[in-house]
């Protein structure tokens, strides 16, 4: 029996990665901040596959509410599952702000920081004692800590000091035979910055064509990827950051 914990899981990645997780036989604890409707949604679709899951709110832009969080974590884990143990952590949940570097505000900045660099790093922290030996974690980057696209600078911040996170937690959890790594997707149509990728004609033309494979990406593009990444037949990959853009600005 193995437990993944997927923040974020109420929507777009997120949700599609719990499914995918799911069919590979995964139970599943999702996240969600203010959808409770469309995570309970999520919860329905993966006890069709067969398997149990649950949903906790979580506010990852407020880091002083993780201790409470990681206990509700424990005490899910006890009462689904009988277990004290997580196969699998997938930092997810996240918003995209577009905004020049010149007009990006203090609060801008630092709703960032605690989306995705502060609770990811510390929600890992609180879940260490939970995370089983040899088990998982995923922290999901973008590909715009990669290339840069005027706009998208403090985001693109965070995400490259969450896949330099993502390097540091494998060298320290290697002794535990835990894996970390980077997925960094490209261009995806979800909701994510308004829908932008999904409902704007023009953007989703644009990254079609900086794009080897000629189309923006689709949820699913990320979400099966990554339930094969966390396979048993990956475990020797560690500490690494792979790109799922179909080349992107190759
Ligand atoms: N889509 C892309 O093009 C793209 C590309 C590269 C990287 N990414 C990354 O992929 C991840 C998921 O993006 P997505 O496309 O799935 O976005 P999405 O469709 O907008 O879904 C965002 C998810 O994060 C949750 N969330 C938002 N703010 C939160 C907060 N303050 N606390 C806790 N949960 C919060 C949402 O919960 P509610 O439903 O309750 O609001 C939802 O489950 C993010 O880290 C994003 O940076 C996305």
């Amino acid at each position: 029996m193995k437990v993944a914990l997927v923040t974020g899981g109420s929507r777009g990645l997120g949700k599609n990665m719990a499914v995918h997780l799911a069919q590979k036989g995964y139970h599943l604890i999702v996240t969600y901040k203010q959808s409770e409707a469309q995570a309970l949604e999520t919860v329905k679709e993966i006890e069709v596959l067969g398997r149990q899951a649950t949903a906790l709110q979580l506010d990852a832009s407020d880091p002083a509410s993780l201790d409470a969080f990681a206990e509700k974590v424990s005490s899910s884990l006890r009462s689904c599952w009988q277990t004290e143990q997580l196969d699998l952590l997938v930092n997810n949940a996240g918003i995209g702000i577009h905004v020049s570097m010149a007009d990006t505000t203090e609060a801008q900045f630092d709703e960032l920081m605690n989306i995705h660099v502060k609770t990811p790093f510390f929600l890992t922290q609180k879940l260490l004692a939970s995370l089983k030996d040899g088990g998982s974690i995923i922290n999901i980057s973008s590909g715009l800590a990669r290339f840069s696209l005027p706009g998208f600078g403090a985001y693109a911040m965070m995400k490259g000091a969450v896949e330099v996170m993502t390097r540091y937690l494998a060298a320290e959890l290697g002794s535990r035979q835990i894996t970390v790594n980077t997925i960094a997707p490209g261009a995806i149509e979800t909701d994510f910055g308004g829908g932008l990728v999904r409902d704007n004609r023009d953007a989703n033309a644009l990254i079609a064509s900086k794009t080897a494979l000629g189309r923006a990406g689709k949820a699913d593009d990320i979400g099966a990827a990554l339930a094969n990444l966390v396979s048993d037949e990956c475990k020797w990959l560690n500490g690494q950051r792979i790109e799922l853009s179909g080349g992107m600005f190759l």
